[in-house]
């Protein structure tokens, strides 16, 4: 084992990945670009060829994603980008629009607004839970929930349904840095089988907790949910979080930067869905995943890590995205509470 003095010798220069050699070290100073691309690889390289877990099927476009696709990336907060594997495919944003809708909700009317018109409570069921909605005083519980993210895109500030959708697209394009699609067979094919979710909508417009007509959310929501977007402009998503709220890329301010801790606590406890708590413990870090296959985690401060691979657990989480950002967020000993080792 390395002495005390040579590991901090390592770790100033910041040329020691994590090992079991530094669990109880010093959070290390910021890998190098070198750093970053070798372990974005090596993430890669491990999972490539992982084929666990399923592609969504209730929204039946998804189902005919190819499966093999996949993509890992890291974007720092001062706009570097790092990846390795796909990344030009344009996915569905699906449940990784929520927090960035939120923010949206926090920048126009302040986080008070989000706690009390909509909730920070993770619900520990799955994302479609209508028992959640039945079992909470609060009814949306929270906005990376579908009740929760419905009721967002209904407390967006606009004067008509066109005027919200732009909101809410501009919102994200100001957070991805870029114009993006919406892939319209994507939405055709939710908006159809939409039955679940337009309950939801209609349930919370009778517990008075939804704020525009109940169709025009679930509309609005369903077109958010389409969102084409790769990995790299995932990351960058994330970056800006990391970054405080301003996308390094374009230096749009896109929420309050004292309002990004709340967020990224209901991300902590709420982005998983059922299984917040196993993420937690595992990689310790605020998340937001899709069925679409993407998740994006953010390193508070410094960058975000994402991935995109369309094969699901059973909570409808991506495999290989979890597995992928799972190892590097280890590797580099990242995790919000101390360096969480892989086992
Ligand atoms: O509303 C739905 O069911 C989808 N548009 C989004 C769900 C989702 O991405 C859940 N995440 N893992």
């Amino acid at each position: 084992m390395r002495n005390v003095n040579s590991m901090t010798a390592l770790l100033a220069s910041g040329l020691l990945l994590c090992t079991t050699a530094c669990a109880a070290a010093p959070t290390a100073a910021e890998p190098s670009a070198k750093e970053f691309q070798q372990v974005v690889n090596e993430a890669y390289e491990l999972y490539k060829n992982d084929q666990e877990g399923a592609n969504a099927n209730y929204i039946p476009i998804l189902e005919t994603v190819p499966s093999e696709l996949f993509g890992v990336a890291i974007a720092t907060r001062d706009g570097k980008v790092y990846v390795a594997g796909e990344q030009e495919y344009r996915f569905s944003i699906q449940s990784v629009s929520k927090p960035f809708t939120a923010a949206l909700i926090m920048a126009q009317q302040g986080p008070k607004v989000l706690r009390e018109k909509i909730g920070v409570e993770p619900t520990g069921l799955p994302f479609n839970s209508k028992l959640a909605l039945e079992i909470y005083p609060g009814r949306s519980v929270n906005p990376m929930v579908n009740a929760g993210a419905i009721a967002a895109v209904s407390l967006v500030q606009a004067a008509s349904e066109e005027e919200r959708w732009k909101r809410v697209l501009d919102n994200i394009e100001g957070f991805a840095g870029e114009s993006l699609p919406v892939l319209e067979e994507v939405y055709d094919s939710e908006y159809e089988t939409a039955w679940g979710n337009r309950g939801i909508a209609n349930l919370l417009f009778n517990y008075g907790r939804l704020y525009s007509d109940a169709e025009e959310a679930l509309r609005v929501y369903t077109r958010q949910c389409s969102i084409g977007i790769n990995t790299r402009d995932l990351a960058i998503m994330g970056a800006t979080l990391a970054n405080g709220g301003m996308n390094p890329l374009t230096n749009r301010r896109m929420m309050p930067a004292k309002d990004v801790p709340e967020l990224l606590a209901i991300m902590a406890t709420a982005g998983f869905y059922d299984e917040s708590g196993e993420w937690m413990y595992s990689a310790g870090l605020p998340s937001k995943t899709g069925v679409g296959g993407g998740i994006v985690s953010v390193v508070p401060g410094k960058f975000a890590i994402a991935a995109f691979s369309p094969r699901l657990n059973e909570a409808g989480n991506s495999v290989r995205s979890m597995r992928a950002i799972r190892h590097i967020a280890g590797k580099l000993g990242v995790g919000l509470y101390g360096t969480n080792l892989e086992e």
